[in-house]
């Protein structure tokens, strides 16, 4: 985090004139396997990450919430609980916090005044959910302050609402049922329908190495939801109410119909959830070659099928694999056009693979990759509440 939990309190104690008893944290996630399945009601295989996003918080005994974004050059804001919940004009993170305030209105949650700071350290625009972070660790601090239990996965679809609703990207579940639910030590296999996550320990071999690419992501919102209509447009045409319930075999027999660009939207979709269920097994079974195999035809299937991935995200996947071949896995990760490639290294391979990054990298694209070793890591949870 860019701040220390002492300095973070500090901030508050600054700001509000008094000490936070609560402490809540969410982290951020990176997705192995199971791209763009999620909003198709499929399944997908993330972990969450030790890059998290804190927020310390204390009532104030008014009808207003005040939050200091100490990340943001200590920038403020004021929601009137009197008043319906409006976007902000002019802080962008500010309507997270409004969102998530307004999206737990609409389930009931009376909302009491209080206040709160918020830093963290997952990366901002990587594709590493920093969003779902904060949505998830302010939905467990509002709720918590308001004295109204909610579970995890209500927090999770809280956060989604929010972020569909208020500000406006129409994402699926996984990344705030990722940082609600984590735990350490595995991936969860998580099936998007039913919400059910199952846990998938991570082989001991493998360290998690996640790369941002640094590429400028544009258009990200608008080519995700066309994404996300055209694989609705698929799931009518070949009859499902949803493409989860599409097999290999059955969307064989649609294929022919379909227009060139939805049978391949709807070819990466069947195929990838297959892949994040055999992958899961793989997985479970440190079963590293068939991982590395599933990983490597997901990536094509983002690249080719899904065409969301830029030249310098399969430049990079083409380095590490050329390194680690089928002693571990790379692809893509996350809504793509930029972001970061995951990959799973043995552990004494983590080297080369950082210098080959930087050495051939910025050669060849003008940029500079940051690699991160990450590990594993558990969901949200209150680190202190009085
Ligand atoms: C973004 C969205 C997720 C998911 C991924 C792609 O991270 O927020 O819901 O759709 O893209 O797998």
């Amino acid at each position: 985090m860019s701040l220390t939990i002492e300095q973070l309190k500090h901030a508050f104690e600054q700001q509000f004139g008094q000490a936070p008893e609560y402490h809540f944290r969410a982290p951020g996630r990176v997705n192995l396997i199971g791209e763009h399945t999620d909003y198709n009601d499929g399944f997908v295989l993330p972990c969450a990450i030790d890059f998290e996003t804190h927020v310390v918080a204390q009532p104030n005994g008014s009808n207003k919430i005040r939050v200091l974004a100490a990340d943001y050059t200590y920038q403020l804001d004021c929601i009137d609980l009197e008043q319906e919940i409006a976007h902000h004009q002019e802080f962008q993170w500010a309507n997270y916090v409004r969102g998530v305030a307004k999206s737990l209105q609409s389930r009931e949650v009376e909302l009491l005044g209080c206040d709160l700071a918020i830093s963290g350290n997952v990366p901002r625009g990587a594709g590493l959910s920093s969003s779902a972070a904060l949505e998830v660790a302010l939905g467990l601090a509002f709720s918590t302050l308001s004295k109204h239990y909610l579970s995890k996965s209500e927090i999770a679809l809280n956060g989604q609402q929010a972020e569909n609703e208020f500000v406006g990207c129409n994402s699926g579940i996984m990344d705030q049922l990722i940082s609600a639910q984590g735990q350490q030590g595995n991936a969860l296999l998580i099936d998007c329908r039913s919400l059910s996550c199952k846990p998938v320990e991570m082989p001991e071999s493998l360290s998690v190495v996640i790369i941002n690419s640094n590429v400028k992501r544009g258009l990200v919102d608008s080519e995700y939801n066309m994404r996300r209509m055209q694989c609705e447009t698929g799931a009518d045409l070949c009859n499902v109410s949803s493409l989860r319930d599409l097999s290999e075999a059955q969307f064989a027999t649609f294929e022919d119909q379909l227009d060139p660009v939805t049978a391949k939207r709807v070819r990466h979709v069947v195929t990838e959830n297959a892949r994040t269920q055999a992958a899961a097994i793989a997985l479970q079974n440190a079963d590293v070659q068939t991982l590395s195999a599933l990983m490597a035809a997901s990536h094509v299937s983002m690249r080719d099928d899904f065409e969301i991935t830029v030249p310098q995200i399969d430049y990079l996947v083409e380095l590490v694999a050329a390194i680690i071949t089928d002693s571990g896995g790379v692809r893509m990760t996350g809504g793509g056009f930029g972001g970061c490639v995951v990959a799973l290294v043995p552990h004494k391979k983590v080297a080369e693979v950082k210098a080959s990054i930087a050495t051939h990298y910025p050669a060849k694209t003008g940029l500079i990759a940051d690699v991160f070793v990450c590990r594993p890591s558990a969901g949200a949870e209150i680190v202190v509440q009085p």
